[in-house]
C-alpha cells in the first residue's frame, strides 16, 4: 500500500499485516493488524512517528522512497512492532536523530542497538517544532511498558497514540469505519496487555483531558476521526464499576464438571446474573480476557487430572492472575476422582487479585443432590453480593 494522506502534509504509512494470527506467540489475532507509522512535513522538519515491525520493513521503506530527508523519527514506544524498523530508517537517513522518553534511550539501545549518539530525549511536556507545526510530547507510562509516550500535534490537534487506543484489525480503510467492531477489537487489545496497568492508564487518561484532541492516529488500526467514542470506552473499561456478570472459564473431562458449570449458569440466570462461559478446550482466549474487563466474579470450572488443576483450567487462573481485572469476587467448582489438591493449588495462583473467595463446590464423581444444592447457594450469594455492591 502506498503512503496515504491524512491532512495536509501529514501521511500514513506502515503495512497491513493480513495474515498474521498470534502476536508475542500468545495473544490470538483473529483479524490480522496493522502497524502504523506517520510522516508530518514541517516548514522546516519532517518527522517519521514510529515504524513497522521487522519483517514489514521493506513496505516502509518504499513507501519513503522520494522523501528528501527526516529529521526526526518519534519512537513512542521500544517493543519492535513500532520501532523494529529503526535502524534501516536511520540507514537512510543517517540525520535522523530518534526522539524519546528518557526510558526509552536505554530500551532501544539494548534492543535494536542503536548509537548512543542517536537520541533526543523528550521531557514531559516538551514540544519540539517543524517550523510551522509543533510536537509536543506526552508521557503516558505503562501502556504497556515503562517507556512509552504519545505525541500530541497542535496546530492539527492529531493524538499519535501508538499502542493506546490501538485495535488489532487488518483494513484497508485508513479512517474507523465500523464503530462496533472497532470496539470489539480495541477492548480486546486493553484486555491483553494494558488491563493490568489501570491505575496508571486511569492517569494518563486523566492527563489527555486537557487536550483538544480532534483526532486519535494509533499504531495498530484504524484512525478514530471521532476519538469521543473510545476515549469513554477506555474510561469505563480502566474505572468503571465492574458489571453483574460470572466469567466462567472451564474445562471437562468426563461431563462431571460440566454438569456442575449447566447447572450453576441457569441459577445464576434465574436470579438475574449475566454469566459468559468459556470452554477452555475451544476458546479464544482474547475473548476471555475481554470478558475479564467487566467481570465483577470469576468461576473456574476446574476437573482434577494428577492430583491437581486441569492444566488448561491452571492456564485461565494464571492469565487472569497476570491480567488483574477489577473483579471482586471468585470461587471454584469441579470434579475429582478420588483426591487431589486442586482448589489449594489454585488459590495459589492468584495473588494479584484482590478478590474475596466464595463457597467452593468439589464433587467426587458425578455430582449429587447435595453438589446442586451448593451451587444454588453460590448462585444466590453471587446475585447478592453484586446486588449489594450496585453491579448493573
Ligand atoms: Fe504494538 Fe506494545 O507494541
Amino acid at each position: 500500500m502506498h503512503r496515504r494522506k491524512i491532512k495536509e502534509k501529514i501521511h500514513w504509512l506502515g503495512a497491513v499485516d493480513w495474515d498474521r494470527r498470534l502476536f508475542d506467540s500468545l495473544i490470538p489475532l483473529p483479524d490480522g493488524t496493522t502497524y502504523n507509522a506517520y510522516l508530518v512535513e514541517g516548514s522546516e522538519k519532517t518527522v517519521l512517528l514510529d515504524t513497522v515491525d521487522p519483517p514489514m520493513t521493506d513496505r516502509l521503506m518504499a513507501q519513503l522512497a522520494g522523501v528528501s530527508r527526516i529529521d526526526y523519527i518519534v519512537s513512542h514506544h521500544a517493543e519492535q512492532d513500532h520501532s523494529g524498523a529503526i535502524p534501516r530508517v536511520l540507514e537512510q537517513f543517517p540525520e535522523a536523530k530518534i526522539v524519546v522518553s528518557p526510558k526509552a534511550k536505554g530500551m532501544l539501545i539494548d534492543l535494536l542497538r542503536i548509537p548512543e549518539n542517536a537520541f533526543v530525549i523528550m521531557q514531559d511536556g516538551e514540544t519540539l517544532s517543524l517550523g510551522d507545526k509543533t510536537l509536543k510530547s506526552i508521557h503516558t507510562p505503562w501502556v504497556h511498558w515503562p517507556e512509552t509516550m504519545v505525541t500530541y500535534l497542535e496546530e492539527d490537534r492529531i493524538l499519535f497514540s501508538c499502542d493506546f487506543f490501538g485495535s488489532h484489525i487488518a483494513t484497508a480503510d485508513l479512517f474507523v469505519t465500523d464503530q462496533g467492531r472497532v470496539y470489539e477489537a480495541a477492548k480486546r487489545y486493553f484486555a491483553e496487555i494494558m488491563m493490568p496497568f489501570r491505575s496508571v492508564i486511569a492517569k494518563n487518561m486523566e492527563k489527555l483531558k486537557e487536550y483538544d484532541i480532534q483526532m486519535i492516529a494509533p499504531s495498530h488500526g484504524q484512525i478514530y476521526d471521532r476519538p469521543v467514542w473510545i476515549m469513554d470506552a477506555y474510561r469505563d473499561w480502566v474505572t468503571g464499576a465492574p458489571r453483574n456478570l460470572v466469567v466462567l472459564p472451564f474445562v471437562s473431562m468426563h461431563d462431571s464438571t460440566r454438569q456442575l458449570v449447566d447447572h450453576l449458569v441457569s441459577a445464576l440466570v434465574e436470579h438475574g446474573v449475566r454469566v459468559e462461559l468459556f470452554n477452555l478446550a475451544v476458546t479464544d482466549i482474547g475473548k476471555l480476557a475481554m470478558a475479564l474487563v467487566d467481570a465483577a466474579t470469576i468461576v473456574v470450572g476446574v476437573p482434577t487430572v494428577l492430583a491437581g488443576p486441569h492444566p488448561l483450567a491452571a492456564y485461565a487462573t494464571l492469565l487472569a492472575n497476570a491480567l488483574r481485572p477489577k473483579t471482586q469476587f471468585l470461587s471454584i467448582i469441579g470434579s475429582y476422582g478420588w483426591g487431589g489438591k486442586t482448589v489449594e493449588t489454585l488459590a495459589g495462583m492468584i495473588p494479584n487479585l484482590k478478590v474475596e473467595v466464595l463457597e467452593t463446590v468439589l464433587c467426587k464423581g458425578v455430582p449429587s443432590e447435595n453438589d446442586f444444592k451448593a451451587l444454588d447457594r453460590l448462585a444466590r450469594t453471587i446475585a447478592q453480593k453484586h446486588r449489594e455492591n450496585g453491579f448493573k
